[in-house]
């Protein structure tokens, strides 16, 4: 099932999302209905915010930016009840995007490099160091668990010139090419 994204505004997206064990309803579907929403919008990432559940849970898959960053071959995973439990001091600037603030791209500093605690769709547990365009997609994900967004990240110049944008979207006067639900 594909789901509407839900785009700035809506409070669920401010949420800081709850930890979810094995015997979390049909979570073998929602992953699936994550990966099929997240084709469908072309996106490299989707959190279980975004769909509107509060829940520490997310998809990424590189394969589309894998021509200009091939280290991101074969990166598609699923991360349940991911912590970040180190960062490195090193950090890079990159422009970013997000399926929930259609029309708005910014820069955006990161840590080079992080150090994540999760379980996969298994449930299984992981201990891995990601670097680079890895550590940017999982951090970016990670952001919207704990109810944040890229733009948070913002100068107070940057923030004051998008302001515009965003109240276009909050009102729902934007266009995705895909469903979005507006707050
Ligand atoms: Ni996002």
């Amino acid at each position: 099932m594909i789901y509407p994204i839900l785009v700035y505004g809506h409070p669920i997206l401010r949420k800081k999302s709850e930890v979810i064990d094995k015997n979390y309803p049909n979570l073998s579907q929602l992953i699936e209905d994550l990966w099929e929403t997240m084709y469908k919008t072309d996106g490299i990432g989707l959190a279980a915010p975004q769909i509107g559940l509060s829940i520490r849970l997310f998809v990424v898959d590189g394969a589309l930016l894998v021509k200009d960053h091939p280290e991101l071959k074969g990166f598609k995973k699923v991360f349940i009840n991911a912590k970040i439990i180190e960062e490195d001091g090193e950090r890079v600037t990159q422009d970013e995007g997000c399926l929930s603030l259609p029309t708005i791209r910014e820069d955006v500093t990161r840590h080079k490099r992080i150090r994540v605690l999760y379980m996969d769709e298994n449930f299984v547990q992981h201990d891995e160091v990601f670097n680079d365009q890895r550590a940017r997609i999982i951090q970016h994900e990670y952001d919207h668990l704990e109810g944040k967004f890229y733009i948070d990240y913002l100068s107070p110049i940057r923030k004051r010139l998008i302001r515009g944008k965003l109240t276009s979207i909050t009102q729902g006067k934007v266009k995705a090419d895909y469903k979005i639900k507006i707050p």
